[in-house]
């Protein structure tokens, strides 16, 4: 199916970083790694770490206070907000909840939304879409994380790839045809669901003494089986956006992976054939942000200049779930 959707662009874009930078030499004095190993596997450096106090809330509200003042859109003026994260400030109330609190925004539709590292490109194709029926005109998509909250200390083959932060974007409706938000994909395939996963503390096991002794709270994930999944799924994310819109790898003038792994993009950019060159790559500096890692990237690529307008930027991401999805942009 192809599809053309003019109507929703994006107007803004901010991030937030906590100061604490964690190092693969601190990190290894916890766990019994090295930073060759972490680098060489992963293409990880550092990390950052949120401070006590800060949680997915209150970065996300940091980024996107930067993405409002970037649009140039006041708070006043948003009108639906949500948020990606699988490390909410708690069950329920929604993050969203706490973020429209802390902008000082009032009674606006706002909700979380969860599909892991997949989370934000969900994010925009709902906002997009919620949009396009009218009934919203400004929104804020934020991914949000603070994965250090949920790290097993004692699985080295996990507490070594996340890092915390948030990312946002302003969306805006716009009556430019051809421009912004063209489409998103998205997908899912809940059989694979075990192979990354939180298990604990939700209805299926509630937080007990058991629970807590076999470290149930704690993020658990088969690292070999995810890889090979990842990169099938993101390649095919991407595939699938440039056969509907009858593009070649080429066209694409910048691509923002999800940033989990440089291996995993690497293989990315062998199996699209999309020169590497035009891969955004930050992960060695902020380790797999889930949610928040290509708002973040989409910040900063923006900052360094490597979107101009007109350009083709794609968005491609993959997740617990497991999910998977792509965004394709043509750049105001
Ligand atoms: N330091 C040192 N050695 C380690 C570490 C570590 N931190 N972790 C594992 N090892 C050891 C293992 O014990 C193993 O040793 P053995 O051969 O003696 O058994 C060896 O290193 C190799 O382990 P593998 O698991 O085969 O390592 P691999 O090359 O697969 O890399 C990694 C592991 C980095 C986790 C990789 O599989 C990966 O990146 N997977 C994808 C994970 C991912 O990107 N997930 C994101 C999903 S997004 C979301 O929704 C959260």
């Amino acid at each position: 199916m192809t599809r053309s959707a003019p109507g929703v662009f994006i107007a803004g874009t901010g991030s937030y970083a906590p100061s604490r930078v964690v190092s693969n030499d601190e990190i290894s004095t916890y766990v019994e790694t090295s930073d060759e190993w972490i680098r060489s596997r992963t293409g990880i450096r550092e990390r950052r770490f949120a401070e006590e106090g800060e949680t997915a809330s209150t970065m996300g509200a940091k980024a996107a206070e930067v993405a409002m003042e970037s649009a140039n859109v006041p708070a006043s003026e948003i009108d639906l907000i949500i948020v990606a994260t699988l490390s909410p400030d708690m069950f329920f109330p929604s993050t969203a909840s706490l973020i429209q609190t802390q902008l000082g925004i009032n009674k606006v539709t706002s909700f979380d939304l969860s599909a892991a590292c997949s989370g934000f490109i969900y994010g925009i194709e709902v906002a997009s879409n919620m949009m396009r029926s009218g009934a919203f005109r400004n929104a804020l998509v934020i991914g949000s994380e603070k994965i250090s909250s949920i790290l097993d200390w004692e699985d080295r083959t996990t507490c070594v790839l996340f890092g915390d932060g948030a990312g946002a974007v302003v969306l805006s409706n716009t009556d430019t045809e051809n421009t912004g938000i063209i489409d998103s994909y998205t997908g899912n395939d809940g059989s694979k669901a075990q192979l990354l996963c939180l298990p604990g503390g939700g209805s299926a096991i509630p937080p007990s003494h058991d629970s807590l002794e076999q470290r149930q709270h704690f993020l658990k994930m088969n690292g070999r089986e995810v890889f090979k999944i990842a990169v099938r799924w993101m390649e095919q994310s991407a595939r699938i956006m440039l056969e509907r819109h009858g593009l070649k790898p080429e066209d694409i003038n910048l691509i923002i992976p999800h940033q989990a792994n440089l291996r995993i993009i690497d293989a990315l950019a062998r199996t699209t054939k999309i020169p590497k060159d035009k891969f955004f790559v930050n992960l060695d500096r902020y380790g797999n942000t889930s949610a928040a890692s290509i708002p973040i990237a989409l910040h900063e690529a923006r900052q360094k200049g490597c979107i101009q307008s007109g350009d083709y930027v794609l968005l491609v991401a993959f997740g617990a779930g497991l999910t998977w999805g792509s965004t394709l942009i043509k750049w105001h």
